[in-house]
């Protein structure tokens, strides 16, 4: 009796299984559209090189072109803290014309 139960069961599965209409109505899949923030968005203007190629790592530019305009030596002071406090694999020779794109573009005096 009990074994019938488990054979029956399992024949069970096993025609659902071999349905073709079944599988195909479980694995259709559907399209969605979502907004992003575009990812590949890159610094503009003059000079940007420096700030793209060590600056987008870990975050889009906004997190940069959003903030208020800053002096050079707050900029300075944000560019240590990236490489010290975040680890981030920035080249020393970058440092400078980094430091100058922010103040260019973020700057004030
Ligand atoms: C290794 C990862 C990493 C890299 C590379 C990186 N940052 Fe950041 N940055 C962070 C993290 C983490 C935060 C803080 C995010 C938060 O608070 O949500 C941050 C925040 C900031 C902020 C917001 C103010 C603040 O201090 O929280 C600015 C501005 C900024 N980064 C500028 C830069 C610039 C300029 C560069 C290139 C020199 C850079 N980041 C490269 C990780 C990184």
């Amino acid at each position: 009796m009990h074994r019938s139960i488990i054979a029956f069961t399992c024949l069970a599965a096993a025609l659902l299984f071999a349905t073709p209409g079944w599988v195909q109505e479980k694995i259709t899949l559907k399209s969605t559209s979502v907004d992003l923030p575009d990812p590949g968005a890159l610094f503009p203007g003059p000079g940007a090189d420096a700030v793209n190629s060590n600056c987008l790592a870990c975050h889009s530019t906004e997190m940069v072109l959003t903030q208020p305009a800053f002096p050079k030596a707050t900029w300075e002071a944000e560019v240590q803290k990236m490489i010290k406090v975040y680890k981030a694999p920035v080249d020393e020779k970058d440092v400078g014309a980094i430091v100058d794109y922010l103040v260019r573009t973020k700057g004030k005096s």
